[in-house]
């Protein structure tokens, strides 16, 4: 990943392979167009107008500078309405950058001068946008000649406007890395194929991420999961030849007077099992993805610090059909003895959520936020660009929210309906996994609401936004990471 520093330079004296200035709506020179330009020899309305380019946001054009300016090329980014212009833009135009660079190894700019805020919070979204748009997943490339290659630059100079403070910037744009990378181990683990995943490899994974910090980290392997009565990962994990795991990462700093606890679904494939997949199973080597937002989250707070003891716990499994595989029918008792009647084997995500909500308990946490790709209709709910949050406390749900807006991620709250609750009844058991034809997300928390009991707890939701269908600005192709930034901002404003 690029350097990013500030520099105290102007457009018209930095010398980079690509300078990136801003406009507006209706070509509206931004910090350092018009300058550019007329070095250009030419009015910056008709230099636009040439190329059609109006300055919507998103819009990016790239012209050389024939040794007019000391850069090789100019590109001009759109920023679209000039009130409008606030963090989230910042970071978008950031990843668009990083995105339209092309061979550039150095770029220079002006662009976190033109959004409202202040310097640190510009700069800090702007570089986490170039971080995660020069995002790549091509450890399964055999040639470096793929489509798209790594992008090549390695500094990036953030023009300073008048009484910027360069330590303090300097400060967030190093938390926008910590956040960058916390994110990328996320969407890398989440883009591995399942042929090289398994529970004991993200097992492995968090002992990487422990190793030199403070958190410490424990595993229970399948006996001491038989023994332990956690019943939801066991049955979930019976029909697959690679055995389940709970995995515990602990960060306790001293004098710490709050204790979270993060949950993440770890689905290493879902198959659906017996109740085999028959849309979509293309993509299951994803349903982990809320295990490596806590894998990313954990990382990040071990260079973070923040105030509050957090740990994260991981339940993992493979979920296969196979001759030992759970049969739909069966009865399955969740650690803690709720029993649950199997009425489908593919939702099995609330059934390895249920032990590990039953543990945090058992670790005395004082609030629980699990994180899991759970229901196919969250995603028909709210599209695959927004995650659902679902809470026992109201104020907890909105400052997530908050806090996704913060860090330019998207949710909703959805509701918690009681009305919907005898949906899940069982003739047979405590619990059914699955819930009537409609409402599939709200059935789905509502048997996790029944293990988080009266403990603060929240549920995300992220089947739809855990990946994306094309590159969009920060989030790339395939596996997004979200949650991650959503994750951090909470807990480190906690
Ligand atoms: N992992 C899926 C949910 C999912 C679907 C995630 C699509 C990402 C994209 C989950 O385990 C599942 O299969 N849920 C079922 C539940 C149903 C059987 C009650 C679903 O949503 O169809
Ligand atoms: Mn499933
Ligand atoms: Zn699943």
């Amino acid at each position: 990943m690029p350097n990013i520093r500030l520099a105290t330079q102007g457009v018209d004296q930095l010398e980079v392979d690509l300078l990136a200035v801003p406009v507006y709506k209706d070509g509206a020179a931004g910090a350092g167009a018009d300058v550019v330009a007329k070095k250009l020899g030419i009015k910056l309305k008709d230099l636009l107008d040439q190329s059609r380019f109006k300055g919507d946001f998103g819009e990016a054009l790239t012209v050389p500078t024939y040794g007019k300016l000391p850069s090789k090329q100019v590109l001009f980014v759109g920023l679209g309405d000039k009130a409008e212009v606030k963090a989230r833009e910042i970071r978008r135009a950031g990843a668009l950058v990083a995105r339209r660079a092309g061979a550039a190894k150095s770029v220079g700019t002006t662009i976190p001068q033109a959004g409202k805020g202040n310097a640190d919070e510009l700069c800090s979204a702007f570089a986490e946008g170039v971080f995660l748009g020069s995002y790549r997943f091509d450890r399964y490339k055999a040639s470096s000649n793929g489509d798209k290659p790594k992008s090549s630059v390695d500094h990036i100079e953030i023009i300073a406007a008048k009484g910027w403070d360069a330590k303090r910037v300097s400060k967030s744009v190093d938390r926008a890395k910590v956040i960058a990378d916390a994110t990328s181990l996320a969407r890398d683990l989440t883009n591995t194929p399942a042929l090289d995943k398994s529970p004991q490899s993200l097992a492995d994974e968090a002992r990487r991420i422990a190793k030199g910090t403070s958190i410490t980290i424990k595993v229970l392997d399948e006996k001491q999961l038989e023994a332990g009565g956690f019943g939801g990962l066991i049955g979930v994990g019976r029909g697959s030849r690679k055995p389940p795991r709970l995995i515990e990462m602990t960060y306790k700093p001293a004098g710490a007077k709050k204790h979270i606890a993060l949950i993440g679904k770890g689905i290493t494939f879902d198959s659906g099992g017996l109740d085999i997949k028959t849309q979509g199973m293309d993509w299951m080597k994803t349903d982990m993805a809320g295990a490596g937002v806590v894998l990313g989250t954990m990382q990040a707070i071990a260079a973070l610090k923040p105030k509050v003891a957090v740990t994260g716990i991981i339940t993992t499994a493979e979920n296969m059909p196979g001759g030992n595989a759970l049969h739909p029918g069966d009865v399955i008792t969740i650690r803690g003895g709720k029993t649950v009647e199997v009425g489908n084997t593919d939702a099995e995500g609330r059934l390895v959520m249920s032990d590990g909500i039953v543990y945090a308990k058992e670790k005395k946490a004082d609030l629980i936020i699990d994180i899991a790709t759970l229901t196919g209709a969250c995603m028909v709910a709210l599209g695959s660009k927004m995650f659902g949050v679902f809470s026992n406390n109201d104020r907890l749900a909105t400052d997530l929210i908050s806090a996704a807006s913060r860090a330019g991620e998207m949710a909703w709250h959805l509701p918690l309906n009681k009305e919907y609750r005898k949906d899940i009844d069982s003739d047979i058991a405590d619990l059914k996994n699955i819930g009537g034809r409609y409402g599939g997300a709200i059935t789905a928390a509502l048997f996790l609401a029944e293990f988080a009991g009266e403990t603060d707890w929240a549920h995300l939701d992220i089947a739809g936004p855990a990946r994306s269908e094309s590159d969009d600005y920060e989030v790339p192709k395939g596996s997004t990471g979200v949650g991650v930034r959503t994750l951090v901002d909470w807990l480190t404003s906690q």
